[in-house]
């Protein structure tokens, strides 16, 4: 069993292995899996817990649900006896979304693999993976230039996994935020200034969500500020090459990253996303099998 809580534990060799079958999966051939996987969100979710469940589906997994809610948790268990209570039920993985930053406290278990859903700022892994293998799709990949992510980057695991995927495969990651936005480690980014310089030298964005449940000084955020100088609208994106493209993980805050308008602009393709967020997750669970 392999654990995806992040992209330590996988060389660059298996990372475009597992890029390749995203892109190339056919989900009506799938080899069936006879086994158990947990879901465990203990954040709200949509698109991560759903195409999860349908992927397990898809495999013949049984699925399970559970939150720290609902669970011993609340009365102080500790999430060694969880694991072999989810092991003595038949459960072999468990994808996790969590606030905590806590991945180091999941990466050791035996015959038990779990799989990163977004923990805290630090790890969504197959929202990377669903990222990179659009950027393929849109032939928008190359080592000279950079993809740019613009806005909350402080707070977001997609750019975390996203930082640490793009790199780790030799790709250049560019950033467009406010200051306070920025994240601490600031290695090998290319920072802009402007959106004229992301247009000018950059050839795909990801948007990202500004974080009101993150931010610890919600009330003295400047929102004015940030969308007069890094939401995106049709203005910008006028300026753009006609194969320029507009990624968002979602979900969005219309009117803040980006304005309305600009979100039935051809160049913004969260659907196209959307189409591969089963697929990733299909194959996330084929690499925690051991089946890639
Ligand atoms: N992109 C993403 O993680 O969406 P959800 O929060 O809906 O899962």
């Amino acid at each position: 069993m392999e654990n995806l809580l992040n992209f330590k534990n996988i060389d660059k060799e298996n990372l475009e292995k597992i890029i390749e079958n995203i892109l190339s999966i056919n989900l009506k051939t799938l080899n069936q899996i006879d086994s158990i996987t947990l879901l465990q969100f203990n954040e709200s979710s949509t698109r991560t817990r759903l195409s999860f469940n349908v992927a397990a589906q898809l495999l013949g997994l049984k699925v399970l649900e559970n939150q720290d809610a609902i669970s011993a948790r609340v009365k102080g268990e500790i999430l060694d006896h969880e694991i072999d209570t989810y092991k003595s039920l038949g459960v072999e993985t468990l994808v996790v979304r969590t606030k905590e930053n806590n991945i180091v406290d999941y990466e050791n278990f035996e015959d038990f693999s779990v799989i990163s859903g977004g923990f805290g700022n630090s790890s969504h892994p197959t929202q990377a993976l669903i990222d990179i293998s659009t950027l393929i799709k849109f032939d928008k990949l190359s080592y000279e230039i950079p993809i740019t992510y613009v806005g909350d980057l402080k707070h977001s695991r997609v750019f975390s996994s996203g930082r640490e995927l793009l790199t780790k495969l030799g790709y250049k990651v560019g950033v467009l935020t406010n200051k306070d936005l920025l994240p601490d480690n600031l290695d090998n980014l290319h920072i802009f200034n402007s959106w004229e310089e992301v247009i000018k030298y950059s050839g795909s964005v990801e948007l990202l969500r500004i974080q009101k449940e993150r931010l610890k000084n919600l009330d003295g955020f400047d929102f004015e500020n940030f969308i007069n100088n890094f939401q995106l609208n049709n203005e910008i994106l006028e300026t753009a090459e006609k194969d320029f493209i507009v990624m968002h993980p979602m979900p969005i805050n219309i009117g803040i990253e980006i304005d309305k308008e600009a979100l039935n602009n051809n160049r913004f393709i969260y659907k196209e996303q959307l189409k591969l967020a089963t697929k990733t997750r299909v194959v996330s669970y084929q690499f925690a099998y051991g089946e890639i």
